[in-house]
This record gives structure tokens, C-alpha cells and sequence, in this order.
């Protein structure tokens, strides 16, 4: 055999082995195409849904709600991240309305889906970041005040909040009134009386005597007040300064208005200092500080202090906010 032919015959064999390769590759893929699967079960809807990128919760109903908000338009990211941050309450009004952009929302805990356009109106209208637009709107804020007031249910509670958007029922007169031992011709609630004597005690120690003028008061006494002043000021002037009937913490029984012995009706410079700085620590909170007009509803008042309880109190104090926007924020369930 020459050189030449043996050449050939090798590449005759290396062409037909590839041939062969070719051909048994092809059969395999067409026998795999064609062939019955009997052990494959069909994918889940809880697997098509993961695979989507969906996680799954454990909730019931998960795979509908889910397969419901693919439906209205959000996207398995946004799917998740619904079921991370928003309240089952929030939820079940995403599932009963068709697709909104809650991206702005997600980690905002006090949002709450009715009120979804306030926010985006109230935020751009004045340029708040939207975690502070969601707590004003919750508190009405973008409303006049006392446009919408509710009727307070628990006003024997140590953290009620009482504002120009939630009313006391004017029948309302806390049980538990006691004097408070230091001057007992004044009334405060029983929840409050150790704390404030505690407050009274510490205050001395550090050279700040501090006196209680004006504690309880019922409703119509404020009714009387709140008439005196109209006689005085127009009545947008009276509404900074003095609670409408039913509107004002003194009917509750936890809210003190405090002056300096030198003063008649208010805090030194000094002694402001001291309550702004320690009060916080025998549950008192200073309920209308300065430059929070558009949130409580009130100028400043140094001399009205109302009692919490020391841990809110505490919590207020560090976050630096005004007690409307704490109440929102970590005593309402949204
Ligand atoms: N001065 C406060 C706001 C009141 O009248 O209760
Ligand atoms: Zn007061």
C-alpha cells in the first residue's frame, strides 16, 4: 500500500466516525424529543410562581393573591416586596384595586393604602420627603384643622392623643382624679401623680422650683376658657394658643400647665431648659415645642407638660418629634 493511499483510507475513516457521531447524536436528541415521560410531573403553581421569582408566604390564599396582583400589572419584585412591607390590611386594598406604583411605599410603616393620593398631593406640594408627607396626611394635616375629628374611644388611656383632629367626648371625665400631694388644690390624673412629685423632687435638687397652675380641666371650664379668649383675639389667633371643647389634654387629666416661682404663667429660659432636658425621664413631655406649629396645631407653649409614661416619653425625647407624629408613627396600627 502506498503512502498515498494509506493517507486517504485514514481520512475516509476519520470523516465516517465523524458521520457516525453526527448521526447517533441526532437519534439520541430525537428519541429524547419523541420518547414518553411518564415519571414528569407537571410544575405546581406554587413552582410556576417561583420560578417567576416570586417568594412564597406562608399565608393563606398566597397563590391566588399572588396570581391576582400578576394580573393587575406588578412584577414578581414588586410582588415581594408588597408582602415584605405592607400590613394585611394594605394587601387586601392592593388586591381590591387595580395597579398603583407603591414603590414610593415600601418601607414607610404607617402607610396606608386609602390614602394613597393625599400622599403623592401633599408630598409634592410641599417638597417633604414621603415618609413625613404619609405621617402628616395620616394626622389630616392637609386639611384645615378641625375639618375631620374623631371621637376618641380610649380617653382614659396614658398615651391618648387628643389634637384638633380627635375629640374627647364632651361627657368625658377621667375616674381616677387625685390632688396632687405638693398642691393639693389641683387635680391630675392617678397615673401621673408619683411622676410628677419624682419631677417635682429632681427639678429642686437641681435649683428649678417648678409650680402646677393649671391641671384638670372638664369640658366646660375649656368651653369657658376657649369663649373668654374669642372676646379677646379673633378666633384664628384664639386656635393657636387655646384647645376648642373637647379638644384640649386638660380634660384628660395628664397634662399640667407649670410655671417658675418668679413667672406668673410660664418657665424661665433656664427652667424650660431643664424640663425640655429631663422631663422625659419622669414620663413628661413638653407637647408644644417650637417650630412645630404645622404639626401640633399650637405656638409654642414651654409651660404645658403631659404625661405619657416614662418609656413613650423616653422615645420621644430621642427622636426629637412631637408627640402627634410618635403617636402615628408607633401607636396606631395601620
Ligand atoms: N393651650 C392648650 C393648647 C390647651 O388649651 O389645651
Ligand atoms: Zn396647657
Amino acid at each position: 500500500m502506498t503512502h498515498r493511499k494509506l493517507k486517504k483510507e485514514i481520512m475516509i475513516g476519520v470523516v465516517l466516525l465523524f458521520l457516525c457521531v453526527i448521526i447517533s447524536s441526532l437519534c439520541f436528541v430525537i428519541l429524547h424529543f419523541f420518547q414518553d415521560k411518564p415519571n414528569e410531573k407537571p410544575l405546581t403553581e406554587e413552582q410556576i410562581l417561583v420560578n417567576k421569582g416570586i417568594t412564597i408566604k406562608e399565608k393563606t390564599n398566597f397563590i391566588d393573591e399572588a396570581n391576582s396582583l400578576l394580573d393587575k400589572g406588578y412584577s414578581p419584585d414588586e410582588i415581594n416586596q408588597i408582602y415584605e412591607y405592607m400590613s394585611d390590611q394594605n394587601i387586601e386594598q392592593i388586591l381590591a384595586n387595580n395597579y398603583v406604583d407603591l414603590s414610593p411605599f415600601y418601607q414607610i410603616s404607617n402607610f396606608d393604602f386609602s390614602k394613597i393620593d393625599r400622599y403623592l398631593a401633599y408630598q409634592s406640594a410641599n417638597g417633604l420627603e414621603m415618609k413625613d408627607a404619609v405621617t402628616r396626611v395620616n394626622l389630616n394635616l392637609d386639611e384645615p384643622f378641625y375639618q375631620t375629628v374623631e371621637t376618641i374611644t380610649d380617653p382614659g388611656s396614658i398615651t391618648v392623643l387628643v389634637n384638633k383632629s380627635h375629640a374627647l367626648p364632651a361627657d368625658y371625665v377621667p375616674e381616677d382624679l387625685v390632688n396632687i400631694p405638693s398642691f393639693p388644690s389641683l387635680q391630675i390624673k392617678d397615673d401621673a401623680v408619683d411622676d410628677f412629685e419624682k419631677l417635682l423632687a429632681a427639678a429642686k435638687l437641681d435649683n428649678v422650683y417648678i409650680i402646677p397652675y393649671s391641671t384638670y380641666r372638664s369640658y366646660d371650664y375649656q368651653n369657658r376658657l376657649y369663649t373668654n379668649y374669642l372676646g379677646r383675639d379673633p378666633k384664628e389667633v384664639v386656635d393657636t394658643y387655646s384647645a376648642r371643647p373637647g379638644h384640649s389634654e386638660h380634660q384628660t387629666g395628664l397634662a399640667l400647665d407649670v410655671r417658675s416661682s418668679s413667672h406668673w404663667d410660664n418657665l424661665t429660659d433656664a427652667d424650660y431648659e431643664w424640663m425640655l432636658n429631663n422631663s422625659y425621664k419622669y414620663g413628661f413631655i413638653v407637647r408644644y415645642p417650637k417650630n412645630n406649629s404645622t404639626i401640633t396645631g399650637y405656638q409654642e407653649e414651654p409651660w404645658h407638660i403631659r404625661y405619657i409614661g416614662v418609656e413613650h416619653a423616653t422615645k420621644v425625647h430621642e427622636l426629637g418629634i412631637t408627640y402627634d407624629e410618635y403617636y402615628d408613627l408607633y401607636l396606631t396600627k395601620h
